[in-house]
Order: C-alpha cells, then structure tokens, then sequence
C-alpha cells in the first residue's frame, strides 16, 4: 500500500464515521421512508469486476450513496417488524475498534485483550441472566448458532453417559438420542437439529398450549415413552406470542429422566434480567444450557449471540480446537474459540462489554420492562378498535392482531402500514390464520412512538376496510 493510500484509508475511515453519525441522526427522527428493493439495490451495484484499484475516500463515498437507499430503518423509533434490537450506537463504537484494531479473538494468546473482555462479559452475563455462574459462555454469531452450540455439547454429555464419544467415532452405530421439542420451537432450533445429525423428522414434538407453551403432561408422557439419551429442547420466548415453557414443571422432569434439558431463549431469557418478569421464566435455570442473543435484547450490533452451557467440559469437548502452532489456554486461562464453532473469529466481546456497561443491571431491567408496557398497551389500544382482535394474550413483548377475522383484510393492511411507512410491521401464520405480529424491541422506541404507530395501523385498517381488497 502507498502511503497515500494508508492516509486517505484512514480519511475513509472518518468519513464513513460522518456518514454512520449524520444517518443514524437522521433516523431517530425521520418517517420510515419505503426502502428500495433488492432488484433496485442489485441494479444500483451492478458493475464488472473492478480491474483497477480505487481511492479509500471515494469507495466510501460510493458506498453510503448506493447503499442508503436499500437501508431498512431498523435502527428507527417504530421498526416492529422482527425482533431487532437497535444497534446501539456505544455499541457500534466499540464494534469499530474491534473492527480497526483487528483483532482474531480465536486465541487468547492472538488477542489477549478481546479474550479477557469475553470472559468478564460472560460473568456479567451469567449474573444478569441469573444462570449458575461456572456455566460456560461462546460469543457466537445469534442464536441460531448457539442453539447448534449448546445441541452439539448436548449430544457430547448425553452420548459420553452412554458410552459413547461422538466427537472421536461419529454417529455410525451411537445409541439413538430422542429428541423432544414444543411444536411451537422456532425454526432455527431445527438448523442446529439438522447441523448435528440428529434428524429434523425424528424428532419428538411436544403439544403446546395456545399461546405455543408446551404442554407439561405431554412432556412427561413424551419423556416417559424415551429410550435411551434424551435431549429435551424448550424455549423462553415463542417468536409470535412471547411466551415461555412452564421451566418449574418441565426442568425437574427432565432431570429426573437424566436428559439434557436445553432452553432457546433468543430474546426472552432476557425477561430474567427484569425482576418484575423473571416469574415468565421460573425454573428455567435449571436447565442443561440456554441460547439467546446481544443483538435482541441487550442492542448490541449484529452479529452478537451467546451459547451458554452448565457443564464447561462437554462444552469445550464439543468445540474446542487444539494444534501446535496455537498455544493452548493454561489454568484459569479461557480461550474464545473453545466454545464456538470457528477459530478465526470477531472479537465478539467489545461490543458486549460495551453494552452492559451503557446499560448496567438496572438498565437492562427497565428496557425489557419498558418493551413489555408497550407492547401491552399498544395490544390493548388495538384490540379496542372495532374489527381488529388480539390473537393471544401478551405475555412478554410480541403479540399479534388479527383484522375483521379475515387472512386477505389483516395481509391488506399489513401492506397499507408498510406502504404508508410510518412504521415497519410484518405478517405470519399463527395457527393456519395470518396475522400482522409485533415486536417491540428497540431502545430507539417510546411509547410515544407506539402510539403514533397504532394511529398509523388503525388508519391502514380503516381505509383497507373502507375499500375493501
Ligand atoms: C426464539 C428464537 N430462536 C432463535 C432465533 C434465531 O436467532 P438469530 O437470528 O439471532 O440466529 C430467533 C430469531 O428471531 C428467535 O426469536
């Protein structure tokens, strides 16, 4: 690289700060302008691969101007469309230098400070989750990968009691493991299933209540029915309804039945965080290992989830990578690689670091109960309006609406909301019938701002009703 070039690469640097500042600016404030769609974002970049080099500044530059268009404005105040948190900006901060310090966080010896912030943030972690504090903590990519994490540490411990070790002889000719899962597990849950072997059609699924909490007599009968290893997958945090498996009831069966009892908890382990809602999760520390995420709940920047297990050992059995050109972890020493599945890796820990201290204990607790009144009263003024029904009661911080008891009116006014673009809100099938599902998961929103989206979606569903579809 020329010396020009190392200084104008650092002038990008400031720019792209500017331009990150000036939208992020723009966006608490700004209506949810309609985003550009992929076809117009593919046509915008399409170009021949480049056969010269081009200057820092104006490849920057490039960039914020093709890309904005295409921006969704998750970051903004009324974005209630999946559950994403806000990217907060100390949490961006710290994630630039992780970025610019470059730092491989595979090895503690490659990057002794991003291994050390990943040990402190895994106790505080633990702390605030109120889980046992010798758990081990993998800074992963979300919670679809730390589902996969806690599963593969799962299927380690309930073979090794059997005999068997998988990591050394496979799954040919293993003792069968029974899988059990609510019918109500989120999609994801099954890409780990499927990662590991285990068979996403073999499974044994748990009937759920209405809401998507499992059912604890078909638990028991499911475990009684088992044979051989037993891996029970529930969750704190159905995607539509929020709701929580009964943990008090189901995690003393499964240790009874000496199976690994692993929780998906994406975003609603956070509800521990919150003294006035860790009665939704009673019990659930009690089980084997639990999945969720930083870039939910605790607003971290993408990619941020954590894959948390009781027992270190069939943790690091699972996934630790040894060779000789990498010196190992000595004592108390914590290598990040060991609980993740890649060695190479980002320095996860910053931005985690960063955002339990931009929050503290008490901050947290007061997002998560902030998020939950919202959601609440933003159901409640809803189900109020003539014509619109609350699906299910809200028990965390999504719930879903249903309008003039009708799939083709409620997919008609999820579209005039997004069309309208004051707000951002989606759609799904819950139980055969289409909804228009909320998440409230964004520091960015107030209850302000959800009122100004319920006016948007109750004028949406006026003039959908009005003109019919
Ligand atoms: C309950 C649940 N589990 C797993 C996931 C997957 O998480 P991620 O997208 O962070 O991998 C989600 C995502 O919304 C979720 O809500």
């Amino acid at each position: 690289m020329e010396p020009d070039d190392i200084d104008n690469g650092y002038a990008a640097m400031a720019d792209a700060a500017k331009h990150a500042i000036a939208y992020r600016r723009g966006i608490a404030t700004a209506e949810h302008t309609p985003v550009a769609s992929y076809a117009e974002m593919l046509a915008a970049f399409a170009a021949p691969t480049p056969e010269r080099g081009a200057d820092p500044r104006a490849i920057i530059e490039e960039l914020a101007t093709l890309a904005t268009p295409g921006i969704r404005a998750s970051t903004g105040p009324r974005f209630f469309g999946w559950v994403i948190g806000n990217s907060h900006p100390t949490g961006v901060a710290a994630d630039w230098l992780a970025t610019a310090w470059g730092q491989n966080a595979a090895n503690l010896h490659a990057a002794p400070a991003a291994s050390a912030i990943e040990a402190v943030a895994a106790d505080w972690l633990l702390d605030l989750l109120g889980l046992p504090a010798s758990a081990s903590v993998g800074f992963v990519t979300g919670a679809t990968v730390a589902n996969f994490v806690c599963l593969a540490a799962a299927r380690s411990e309930v073979l090794r009691r059997a005999g068997w070790d998988v990591e050394a002889d496979g799954l040919f000719g293993a003792p069968p493991i029974t899988v059990l899962i609510g019918d109500d597990a989120h999609a994801t849950v099954y890409s780990g299933i499927k990662y590991l072997g285990l068979g996403a059609q073999r499974v044994r699924r748990v009937m759920c209540d209405a809401s998507g909490r499992m059912l604890a007599d078909d638990f028991a009968r499911a475990l009684a029915e088992a044979t051989g290893p037993v891996i029970a997958i529930a969750q704190a945090g159905q995607i539509n309804t929020g709701a929580c498996d009964p943990f008090v009831e189901i995690a003393p069966m499964a240790r009874e039945a000496g199976a690994w009892l692993h929780v998906d908890g994406a975003f609603g382990l956070w509800a521990q965080a919150s003294l006035q809602h860790r009665h939704l999760t009673a019990g659930v520390e009690l089980a084997d290992s639990w999945a969720t995420d930083g870039h939910k709940w605790l607003q971290t920047p993408y990619d941020s989830g954590f894959a948390i297990v009781c027992d270190a050992e069939a943790h690091r059995r699972a996934m630790a990578i040894t060779a000789s050109y990498l010196p190992p972890a000595e004592g108390a020493e914590r290598d990040p690689s060991a609980y993740v599945p890649e060695l190479s890796r980002r320095a996860r820990g910053f931005a985690a670091w960063a955002m339990i201290r931009q929050f503290g204990r008490k901050g947290i607790a007061a997002m998560v109960a902030e998020h939950c009144a919202i959601a609440t009263h933003m159901a409640e003024r809803l189900a109020a309006v003539p014509g619109i029904e609350l699906v299910c009661p809200v028990e965390l911080n999504q719930f879903m609406v249903r309008f003039g008891d009708d799939d083709d009116l409620t997919l008609a006014t999820v579209k005039q909301v997004q069309e309208d673009a004051v707000a951002f809100i989606g759609s799904a099938l819950w139980r055969g019938r289409w909804v228009m599902r909320v998440s409230v998961s964004s520091v960015a929103t107030t209850m302000a701002e959800a009122d100004v989206t319920v006016d948007a979606v109750i004028g949406a569903w006026e003039r959908t009703k009005a003109g019919g579809i």
